[in-house]
């Protein structure tokens, strides 16, 4: 069957997330495997409008599918939100043949690319951020690197919070959404975890329940707080006079994005890339790669904008039993 799209570009964008450079391989390969060519796109949309563009062949994407980042470097563009910035990009990619375009981010970034669609290019997006926020997909690309990461981190603190006898509250990111934090909270057997879709704010609660742990033995006091609650600086400062126990609060930040992709990310990061292709060169366009219900399948882009998930309530409900 003949292809759709004779030029494929390929960008990343918003926050940079472990197994993009696994996603982007795929694209580059899968669609060099169909005869298309590949047009790499430095720094997301800001780079398309500035038109850093470059060819990409096999040889491209040597050696990265181990390396956390991206190649290409990502970015956030105010521009691109405007119909302005966008009929700019349409235009700069028909003047560069690019008649296909993955775009790997988030919903903000399938945003542009739904503008892009309508635009005449065909577009399809890859579900990347480590904030696993994106409604249509149970999987995104990076979360699974990040959790691990930030849940050897915490068992580090953990050893000097048990050695100190002190309360630690650990803030891991997510943006609005607490999937970090439910996992982290989970595997690090944390014993509060503070979620933006779940806490009250009742801190006298956290402070009754740190007393009463103590009066049981407990020799830490692990509290996972979501970036989406942040503050925990703050919260550390009023839990000490209140309880009288030391607590620090330790921030991850962005070590959380870094580092080398785990094999999930890279196998399904790959396997998104490669649908990516396939979609393109059968002509679909404004259409998101997603994993649900054990599959990898795909959405029309403003039906998976439309979409809303939250917190899954058996789990997190274990998280508390637990
Ligand atoms: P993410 O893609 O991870 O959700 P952002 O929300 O920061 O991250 O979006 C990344 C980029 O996508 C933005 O900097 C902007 O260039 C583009 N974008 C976001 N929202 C829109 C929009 N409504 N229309 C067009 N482009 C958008
Ligand atoms: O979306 C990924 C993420 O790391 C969020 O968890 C966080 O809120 C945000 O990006 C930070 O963005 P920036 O890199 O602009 O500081």
């Amino acid at each position: 069957m003949e292809n759709a799209v004779k030029t494929i570009g390929v960008l990343t964008s918003g926050g940079d997330a472990p197994g993009m450079n696994a996603a982007i391989r795929a694209v580059v390969r899968s669609a060099v495997a169909k005869g298309i060519k590949v047009k790499g796109i430095r720094r997301g949309y800001a780079g398309l409008l500035n038109e850093e563009i470059e060819d990409m062949t096999s040889r491209s994407v040597s050696e990265i599918i181990q390396k956390g980042g991206t190649i290409l470097y990502t970015a956030r563009c105010e521009e691109f939100k405007t119909p302005e910035g966008q009929r700019l990009g349409a235009e700069i990619c028909k003047k560069h043949g690019i008649d296909g375009l993955v775009v790997i981010g988030g919903d903000g970034s399938y945003k542009g690319a739904q503008a892009l669609a309508s635009l005449g290019i065909n577009t399809v997006g890859v579900p990347g951020t480590i904030d696993l926020d994106i409604a249509s997909t149970e999987y995104t690309i990076g979360f699974d690197t990040a959790v691990n990461t930030a849940m050897e981190a915490i068992d580090k603190i953990r050893d000097t919070s048990t050695s100190h006898e002190r309360c630690s509250i650990i803030e891991v990111m997510g943006r609005n959404a607490g999937y970090i934090a439910l996992w982290c909270g989970i595997a690090n057997g944390a014993e509060d975890i503070l979620l933006p879709e779940r806490y009250d704010y009742n801190e006298q609660a956290i402070i009754n329940h740190i007393i009463a742990k103590r009066k049981m033995g407990k020799s830490h006091h692990i509290i996972i707080n979501a970036e989406g609650i942040g503050h925990s600086t703050s919260m550390a400062r009023r839990i000490e006079a209140a309880t009288g126990i030391e607590t620090r609060a330790s921030i991850l930040g962005y070590m959380q994005r870094g580092g080398r992709p785990t094999c999930k990310d890279r196998v399904y990061a790959s396997i998104m890339g490669a649908k990516a292709v396939d979609l393109l060169a059968e002509g679909k366009s404004n259409r998101v790669v997603c994993y649900k219900g054990g599959e990898f399948v795909d959405y029309d882009i403003h039906e998976a904008l439309q979409m809303k998930k939250d917190i899954p309530e058996d789990q997190y409900r274990i998280s508390k039993t637990l």
